[in-house]
């Protein structure tokens, strides 16, 4: 059925899912998640492609931010917080005894709402990942994999004169390049990035939406997102929760033209939300 959503303007890569066949970088098989409880995720299971991007949409308090914590395990540190069921990335059981974590983390980064540089210098940020898990230890392979990353997350240009001054100092849109940069340092097979672009103006959305673009050719990316016209712009994927339910998920055009579900229909439509 047809609908009269607001007509998604599509990305340059958005509908072009990946070849069929390809296997699922993450796969879920019914995870529920409670805060003690309060039963928040309920039996979700979800295929997400690697290099692409997948938005998770849906009413705010459905449980779109537990489950992306879920893919890096950041739910772990909330106290009262159980995960059950099975997540793999490549196949591997990220919820297995052994999995460590933090190594994960450097797997699988995240970037938040708010950008959050640490209170030290642009090059330290970036720097801070590659020392820790001793991915660079001469003092020039460093400043090559800053420049790197700064480059590739669309901040050289801007930074490259004052890498010393606080990454604090930087507009809202760059401190969320920055972290992303940060992010991009170490090398991740996945970036989950949790409403990146509520806390930026117009233009600074729009220079994050390009980036997610040109990344999603290297990284398996997910966003979630409270902007359909977002996640039709950015995402080839999109996955739609509802009341702690996964209610439907497929190529972003068919979800935003022509979803199965009524409560899907209701939410791009604005009847719910
Ligand atoms: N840190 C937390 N502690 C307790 N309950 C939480 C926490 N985070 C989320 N919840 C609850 O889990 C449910 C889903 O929330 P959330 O994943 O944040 O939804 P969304 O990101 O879709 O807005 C809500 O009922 C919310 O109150
Ligand atoms: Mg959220």
């Amino acid at each position: 059925m047809q609908t009269s959503a607001p007509t998604p303007v599509v990305g340059t890569h958005a509908n072009q899912a990946p070849p069929a066949g390809e296997p699922a970088k993450i796969t879920a098989r019914d995870v529920n998640v409670y805060y003690g409880a309060n039963h928040a995720l309920k039996s979700v299971s979800l295929d997400i492609p690697g290099k692409s991007v997948t938005a998770f949409i849906g009413p705010s308090g459905c449980g779109k931010s537990t489950f992306l914590r879920c893919i890096n395990r950041m739910n772990d540190t909330i106290p009262g917080c159980r995960v059950e069921g099975r997540i793999g990335l490549d196949g591997d059981d990220i919820y297995d005894p052994s999995i460590d974590p933090v190594s994960l983390r450097a797997r699988v980064g995240m970037v938040f709402q708010k950008p959050n540089p640490f209170p030290k210098s642009i090059y330290d940020n970036v720097a801070y990942g590659p020392r820790i898990h001793g991915l660079e230890t001469s003092k020039t392979g460093l400043d090559d994999l800053v420049e790197a990353s700064l480059k590739r997350a669309g901040l050289w240009g801007e930074v490259h004169d004052r890498l010393k001054a606080p990454g604090t100092g930087l507009s809202g849109g760059q401190q969320q390049r920055l972290v992303i940069a940060r992010a991009i340092a170490v090398n991740p097979e996945v970036i989950l990035m949790d409403e990146p672009c509520s806390a930026l103006d117009p233009i600074a959305t729009a220079r994050i939406e390009e980036l997610i673009d040109d990344l999603a050719s290297q990284f398996c990316i997910v966003i979630v997102t409270h902007s359909m016209a977002q996640a039709a712009r950015v995402s080839q994927q999109t996955a739609f929760f509802h009341l702690g339910s996964l209610v439907e998920t497929g190529p972003t055009g068919m979800i935003f033209t022509n979803p199965k579900d009524g409560r899907t229909q209701d939410y791009i439509t604005g009847r719910t939300g």
